[in-house]
């Protein structure tokens, strides 16, 4: 049996804690969640879903997006994430949620939101369900913004490519755990396909209902230091199996001691915006 805090998972206390200070010391979240609100066109919308919205960071730019009288709803099944949002984010225009985003259109009146935005999430989802129920409650012109992390869409921008200097944190976290701990790195076939590719993707959002109408390979600028940071928080920490969080910090710990922090590092995501017709 894994030990007792092997992985914390979403609706944990420390995990939520240890996420909103990322999110607010560190431009990762913020950056993606901007650009999927900028995407979602909110000038004019009275009415945006933030799914998957976790403690918020996406909700603070769709607040900054939409209009001073418009309305957010955050939906997340996450209890953990959501009471620490309460406490670090409090707009009388944003209301929670607690909710699987499979199960949004339970929760929501049919047709009447002027976007669903979802960032950093959709690949943890059943994603046919999740498109069904966006479909739903999206109204006729509405839009549907979201992003898919590069590795799970299949997709490379150049720069991640051009600005590598060296091996990622993540592979020398597998060399540190493999000398230090005994590690057996599971076997990954390198060519194995990707969990949700554009194809896959376009094909579940037709059947839902939903057209895609742009589809961007983006890239995100970080430093080691941030993806540290990032790797610190439990739910992201590696390597996976019976390791401890304080093992999991201490093999980071030596793995980021062979890098150097300012070192650029690239993410790249898909980031998709679709939209339910104007006439069905
Ligand atoms: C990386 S966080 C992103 C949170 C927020 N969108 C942001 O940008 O900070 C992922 C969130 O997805 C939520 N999540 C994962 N699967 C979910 C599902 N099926 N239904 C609702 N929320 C889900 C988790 O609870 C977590 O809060």
């Amino acid at each position: 049996m894994a030990p007792q805090d092997a992985i914390l998972g979403w609706d944990e206390d420390a995990n939520a804690e240890a996420y909103d200070a990322f999110t607010r010391a560190h431009p990762m979240y913020d950056a993606t969640s901007r650009d999927l609100a900028r995407r979602a066109n909110l000038a004019d919308a009275t009415l945006a879903v933030d799914l998957c919205g976790g403690a918020g960071a996406s909700a603070r730019a769709i607040l900054d997006a939409i209009p001073a009288q418009a309305r957010v709803i955050s939906v997340d099944n996450a209890a953990a994430m959501q009471r620490v949002g309460r406490r670090t984010l409090t707009d009388h225009r944003l209301r929670r949620i607690t909710a699987p985003a499979e199960r949004a259109a339970d929760h929501l009146p049919a047709g009447n939101a002027d976007a669903v935005v979802c960032n950093s999430a959709i690949w943890k989802t059943d994603t046919a369900a999740v498109f069904a129920a966006v479909a739903h409650i999206l109204r006729p012109g509405g839009r549907f913004v979201f992003n898919i992390g590069g590795g799970f869409a299949g997709v490379r921008h150049p720069d991640e490519q051009s600005v590598r200097t060296g091996p990622t944190l993540n592979a020398l976290i597998r060399q540190t755990a493999v000398r230090d701990y005994g590690y057996t790195p599971p076997s990954t076939a390198s060519d194995a396909p990707p969990k949700l590719p554009l194809e896959t993707v376009t094909e579940q959002l037709g059947k839902a209902g939903l057209a895609v109408l742009e589809a961007e390979v983006t890239a995100q600028h970080s430093t080691m230091a941030e993806k540290k940071a990032w790797l610190s928080i439990p739910v992201f920490a590696r390597p996976e199996g019976d390791f401890t969080h304080a093992q999991r910090m201490r093999i980071l710990d030596t793995a980021y001691a062979l890098t150097t922090p300012d070192a650029p590092s690239v993410t790249s995501w898909l980031v998709v915006v679709a939209q339910r017709p104007e006439t069905a």
